[in-house]
Formats: C-alpha cells, sequence, structure tokens
C-alpha cells in the first residue's frame, strides 16, 4: 500500500485522525506535541480496533476450543502476520511479540547473550545509546563475563566506523548492538554498513529500531541484520506490545526467558520440553488486545505510505533544522547528515526541566532531561541533560515555528 506520493500527504487531514490533538488544553491554547520520540498519540482507528476487540471478540488465545477464543486467536496471529509484513520478515513465525523494546533486547542479552554467545565475546554498542540498549549489556557483562565495548561517535553525533572497525577488529565480537535511529541526536545511522563490518568480523548483529521504525521502511532483510526490534507505541500503537524479530536458526538456537503456559509443547514434573518458535518466547497469556492495536497502527501508517510519512518528516527536519539555527542562544546537540524528526538542545544555561515547565505553559509539549542516555550527555559535557522535541506524522510546519518563538521569548524571561 506504499503507493502514495509525498504531494498527498495532508498533514491537516491526518491530524482529524487524532482525536487528542483537537482536545481543549489549559487557558484554551491548542495542544502542541512534541515528544512522539517518548510515545506517539494514537489515532483513533487504533482506539477503535481495540475497543471492538474487547466489545466483539475477546477471550484468551491458543487455548478455548470455542468461537470466540479462536477469533481472539486468528486476530492475535494476524497481527504477527501484519507485523511480519510491515519489515519484510520472511516468515510471522519470525516475529516475537515482546512488551516493549527494552524487554526484546533483554530477551536478545538473554537468549543469545547468555544462551549462545561463547563468555569470551564481547558485545559492542556505541555511544549514542539510550538505556536499554546499555543496561543489559553490563547485566551481561557482570553475570557471565562478556566484555562490553563501545564505538565512539562524533562531535557531530555520527558513528566513528573508523572506530567500529577498530573495535571489530580481533574477531572477539559475538554481537553488535546498535540504534538504527538515535532517540537525542537523531542520527539515523549507516545500517547496511555497520551489518557488512560486523559481519565480516564474524559478528552478528542487533538494530534498535525504537524510532527509525517509526520515520522510515524498515526492510530487514534489504538491512540485512540478524535481529531488530521496535515498540508498538512510538508507531502509534498501544503500550505494552514491542516487536522482536530475529532469524529463525538464531530464535531457533535461543533458549527462553521465561517459563510458563503456551511456550512449552510438553511439561511433567521431571521435565518440560519448548514449544517452536515464537510461542517459546510468549510465556503466559499475552498482549492480546495490544497486538489488535499493533496491527491497526501498522495498517493506518501503511495506508498513509512510509515513504510519504519519511518524505514529510524530511521536510520538518529542513525546516527544524533552519528555523531553529535562527533562535539566540540555542545550541542543537547533533548534526548528522542522515536524522530523523528527533531535535535535542540547551537554551544557554536554562535549566532543560524548566525550559519545559515554560514551554508548558505556552501549550508545547517536550521532553526534558537525559532521555534514557545518560552517557551520550555526559559524552557532550551536558550532565543535566538537554530538552527535546520530537516529531510524529501529525506534526506541522506551524507548530515548529511556535516552538521556535516560545524559546526566543523564554531566553527573554532568563535573563
Ligand atoms: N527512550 C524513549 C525516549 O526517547 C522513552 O523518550
Amino acid at each position: 500500500m506504499d503507493t502514495l506520493a509525498p504531494a498527498t500527504f495532508d498533514v491537516a487531514r491526518i491530524r482529524q485522525d487524532f482525536p487528542i490533538l483537537s482536545q481543549p488544553q489549559a487557558r484554551g491554547r491548542p495542544l502542541v506535541f512534541l515528544d512522539s520520540g517518548a510515545s506517539a498519540q494514537k489515532p483513533r482507528v487504533v482506539i477503535d480496533a481495540m475497543v471492538r476487540c474487547m466489545e466483539t471478540a475477546y477471550a484468551n488465545v491458543h487455548r478455548g476450543a470455542y468461537r470466540l477464543s479462536e477469533l481472539a486467536t486468528n486476530s492475535y496471529e494476524a497481527a504477527r502476520e501484519a507485523t511480519a509484513r510491515f519489515i519484510n520478515a520472511v516468515d510471522a513465525r519470525e516475529i516475537v511479540f515482546t512488551r516493549n523494546s527494552t524487554e526484546a533486547m533483554n530477551l536478545v542479552a538473554h537468549g543469545w547473550g547468555r544462551g549462545v554467545m561463547k563468555p569470551g565475546q564481547a558485545v559492542l554498542i556505541s555511544e549514542l545509546e539510550h538505556h536499554a540498549n546499555i543496561v543489559p549489556w553490563q547485566m551481561l557483562r557482570d553475570d557471565k563475563g562478556n566484555e562490553l565495548r563501545v564505538c565512539r561517535i562524533t562531535d557531530s553525533g555520527e558513528l566513528d566506523l573508523d572506530d567500529l572497525e577498530m573495535k571489530l577488529a580481533d574477531g572477539k565480537v559475538g554481537l553488535v548492538a546498535i540504534a538504527h535511529m538515535s532517540n537525542v541526536l537523531g542520527t539515523v545511522t549507516p545500517v547496511e554498513r555497520i551489518v557488512a563490518m560486523a559481519h565480516a568480523h564474524g559478528a552478528k548483529v542487533l538494530l534498535d529500531g525504537s524510532q527509525a521504525a517509526v520515520h522510515r521502511r524498515v526492510d530487514v532483510q534489504a538491512i540485512g541484520c540478524d535481529f531488530y526490534c521496535f515498540t508498538g507505541h512510538k508507531l502509534y500503537g498501544p503500550t505494552g506490545i514491542g516487536v522482536l524479530w530475529g532469524k529463525p536458526e538464531h530464535l531457533d538456537r535461543m533458549p527462553p526467558m521465561l517459563g510458563g503456559g503456551d511456550m512449552i509443547s510438553y511439561v511433567t514434573f521431571e521435565k518440560s520440553e519448548w514449544a517452536p518458535v515464537p510461542a517459546k518466547f510468549e510465556a503466559g497469556t499475552p498482549a492480546i488486545v495490544e497486538a489488535v492495536g499493533l496491527h491497526a497502527a501498522i495498517d493506518y501508517v501503511t495506508a498513509i505510505g512510509m515513504p510519504a510519512i519519511e518524505a514529510h518528516e524530511r521536510s520538518l527536519v529542513d525546516h527544524a533544522t533552519s528555523t531553529l539555527a535562527t533562535v539566540p542562544g540555542l545550541t542543537l546537540l547533533g548534526a548528522a547528515q542522515d536524522r530523523g524528526g528527533v531535535f535535542a538542545f540547551a537554551l544557554d544555561a536554562a535549566h532543560p526541566h524548566d525550559l519545559a515547565t515554560l514551554l508548558d505553559r505556552a501549550g508545547i509539549a517536550v521532553r526534558a532531561g537525559r532521555h534514557c542516555a545518560e552517557p551520550l550527555h555526559t559524552r557532550f559535557g551536558l550532565e543535566n541533560g538537554t530538552t527535546r522535541a520530537s516529531f510524529g506524522l501529525y506534526t506541522t510546519r506551524e507548530e515548529i515555528d511556535i516552538l521556535a518563538q516560545a524559546l526566543t521569548e523564554a531566553r527573554e524571561f532568563f535573563r
């Protein structure tokens, strides 16, 4: 369905799909929602699909021999198939539903890191990762002794590929785990190149697509990675559902992280045998209604067209880059050539929380702090963090102008 040309992208019409965008805000101001990188708003079709599921077709899945359970099971598995198509997976069985990207990365750290990698093998991440792609590897290191290496980034916020090559060169890296797009710098990393370099040195690749999958078309076969993960709530879907895609031969080798119902083929008091993937990784009652919501979200963005969404966001990035450059005292973090709609900044010496509070009074919702990426802020000497504006498909150029104007006024206020 990716057929809409960018010219057909009508942001005013798209905004009507999101009920929250027309809710009156405090002091009668319109909502300027610039925190989609943390969690995106939901279109009516997602809300309706979830309500409809609960009102008409809800029961537990994979269990009941009655019609309603069959309906719910079909909806749950249809969501898996839609997810597989969305990222061009070969087969729906390569899709594991998790709670979020964090859980997906922990699942790889557990299943691949503890279950398959040798203790002498290292994990290679980068300075631009958020905590979900740092902490699980520290836990693995502390538990099993696997070295954790960190690839440097340049001052403009791009991966230092010479450093990546150097850190891969001894052939000891078993897994490279890198964000496809930074949640702070907006940097889109050269994933095909990373995969080629890692594979040449015998390492597998996990890509954290939490931000990227929202902004551009992801094709896991074309990228050639081994694992890819993203989350539903940033993709205009509900919270509580995330996705781990893995090559089937890797998923087959990974031990499960959680034990319980649905992930077994048989159980005795002496031993149990695991069900085939993906059930092996989905112990207990899964997020059924959330899967239905994710399916609706995927259908929604697919009908608009990921290329059209990407083109819209590129035009927002261009507009923000030039508009925010005119704000006196504003320093933008990162200036990567290939970047998505995330702008973290500092305004003179204003504390990010004070700035965000002031912007909130103007009806502008932004995130302040370290955005779950504390080492990255330390790398840039910004221990107090930054303020971050992040865009969604409903973001307009006018909203960026409102932000720039509010920042200019905030500077006067702080002076
Ligand atoms: N990692 C998410 C963010 O960037 C929560 O805000």
